[in-house]
């Protein structure tokens, strides 16, 4: 049982309520476009194939997905959203809730895994799912939004009325 209108219980198909769409969002994208969350039934709707444009995917069976969606949706601070255009995703982002002790216990809205297929670019996509998940943070009561980018992105994210603020420090773990 979920305390939240915007998380989905049991069979629910999708990660997340799509009463976290934006309807200004949704209206803005051009005709064909659809924003909805992203949907267990997924796997074969091109996902991998976006996701893999921003980063290395390895290798993953629709069981090991299933896993992970289904782990994503019992923990209810994974929102993953998706751009869909004729029956496949051409985009996607993905919205982390932190719970946090300060700020009065408050949330902090952590942006990841922003990618548009490269045949889609320059539509305003990105931006767009920008604006979405500003809108999922807001609704979902986070104080603030914060993400990590190469050098490069940083036009597109000041476009979408973000802006630099500290740096970034990582340290990557050999795996065997
Ligand atoms: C970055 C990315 C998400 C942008 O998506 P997009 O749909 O092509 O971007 P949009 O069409 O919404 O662009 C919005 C505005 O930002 C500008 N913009 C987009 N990418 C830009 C970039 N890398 N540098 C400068 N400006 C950029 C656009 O020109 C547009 O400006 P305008 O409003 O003045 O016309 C997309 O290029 C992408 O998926 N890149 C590969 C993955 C990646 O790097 N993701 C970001 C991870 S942090």
């Amino acid at each position: 049982m979920t305390n939240s209108p915007f998380l989905t219980e049991g069979d629910d198909p999708q990660l997340f309520s799509s009463k976290l769409i934006s309807s200004e969002v949704q209206e803005a994208l051009p005709d064909g476009y659809t924003l909805r969350p992203l949907k267990r039934d997924d796997y074969s709707k091109g996902f991998f194939e976006v996701l893999g444009q921003l980063s290395v995917t390895g290798e993953v069976s629709q069981q090991v997905f299933e896993e992970r969606f289904d782990l994503m949706k019992r923990m209810g601070c994974y929102f993953v959203v998706c751009v869909e255009a004729v029956d496949e995703i051409v985009a996607c982002a993905t919205l982390i809730v932190e719970h946090k002790f300060l700020h009065e216990c408050g949330q902090a809205g952590h942006i990841e895994d922003v990618v548009v297929s490269d045949t889609q670019r320059g539509k305003k996509l990105g931006i767009r799912l920008i604006d979405q998940l500003k809108h999922m943070a807001q609704a979902l009561g986070c104080y603030k939004v914060l993400l990590n980018c190469k050098e490069h992105n940083v036009p597109f994210y000041e476009k979408c009325s973000l802006s630099t603020a500290q740096v970034q420090m990582t340290r990557y773990f050999d795996r065997d």
